[in-house]
């Protein structure tokens, strides 16, 4: 495996590379991370070209006042695990050979100002430039990212379609505790008895799902409940939101394919995760709909 912090050397090491895989991250990587490598291999199995992963903390998509000085960064270790997962290539420039000038020129994408983007300004703005910035220099035929960051997924998959990339997404499941605590690296931010209190945001989810798919359609009560419970239990709620897959958008009647998202603060650690689930509609509840 080779480590490589400029553009200019890593275009020179894929000069003749063809359908590279890719995997963009921010380091302190964990076994989610690693199942994306996992599948950047296992979804072509004929796939001979090299794997490459990117490690990059872009203070793009960080607002003020949020965790980028702090955020973990562990090169050494991230670089054993992704050896070890069969990366041939790990990209780590810094923030000049990022933005060797101030960057101008950013991708605007749609529901950036929803769910996550209401309370992060600019963050997703910032997300889709810098991956942008990433597929121009690596140039894979495959990219992977985690269904963990579903509204970032959404984006980045609209992106690649409005501006015609020749990239294949993949995505993968989300990587979990065995309490059923998303991994993060942000988990690593967590106190104690914080990281005992976690996992009721998953469980929560997994609940509401299971209304849903009993066929319960009233989602706002779906959420209010979820939201009071978690500030009972000393959350700070950013939202809770019953969404389309399709669209992000809230759910049309007899639409089937939704997703729960949320997002919450414990302490000073802002935890995100989703569950998608299937609604069947009733005909009383389609006619109340309109
Ligand atoms: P980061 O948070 O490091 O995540 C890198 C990739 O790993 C993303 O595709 C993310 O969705 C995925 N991932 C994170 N946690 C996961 C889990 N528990 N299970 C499965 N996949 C998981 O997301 C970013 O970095 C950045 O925004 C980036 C896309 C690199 C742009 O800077």
């Amino acid at each position: 495996m080779r480590l490589i912090h400029t553009v200019s050397e890593l275009r020179s090491a894929l000069a003749d590379a063809r359908e590279t895989a890719f995997v963009p991250t921010m380091g302190n990587l964990h076994s989610g991370h690693i199942s994306l490598i996992n599948l950047a291999r296992r979804a072509c199995p004929q796939h001979s070209g090299p794997i490459v992963s990117s490690i990059f903390v872009n203070p793009l998509q960080f607002g003020t006042g949020e965790d980028f000085n702090r955020y973990p960064r562990t090169l050494e270790a991230d670089c054993a695990q992704l050896q070890a997962a069969g990366c041939d290539i790990v990209f780590a420039p810094d923030v000049n050979e990022m933005y060797p000038e101030a960057q101008i020129y950013s991708v605007q994408p749609p529901l950036a100002d929803t769910l996550c983007g209401a309370f992060r300004p600019g963050h997703f703005q910032g997300v889709a430039t810098v991956v942008l910035k990433l597929f121009n220099m690596v140039q894979p035929r495959y990219a992977a990212f985690g269904k963990k960051d579903y509204q970032q997924l959404f984006i980045l998959k609209s992106m690649v379609r409005q501006f015609n990339l020749p990239i294949i997404m993949l995505e993968g499941e989300t990587g979990r505790a065995e309490d059923g605590l998303a991994l993060s690296s942000r988990n690593g931010y967590l106190s104690q008895s914080e990281r005992a209190e976690a996992p009721r945001l998953y469980r929560l989810l997994r609940a509401a799902a299971q209304r849903i798919e009993s066929g319960d359609g009233e989602f706002s009560s779906i959420e209010q409940a979820m939201a009071d419970e978690l500030t009972t239990h000393g959350w700070q709620v950013d939202y809770i939101a019953v969404r389309s897959q399709a669209t992000l958008t809230p759910p049309k009647a007899n639409e089937t394919d939704l997703v729960i998202l949320a997002a919450a603060h414990l302490g000073r650690t802002r935890l995100i995760d989703n569950i998608e689930c299937r609604l069947i509609w009733q005909s009383r509840d389609v006619a109340r709909w309109h």
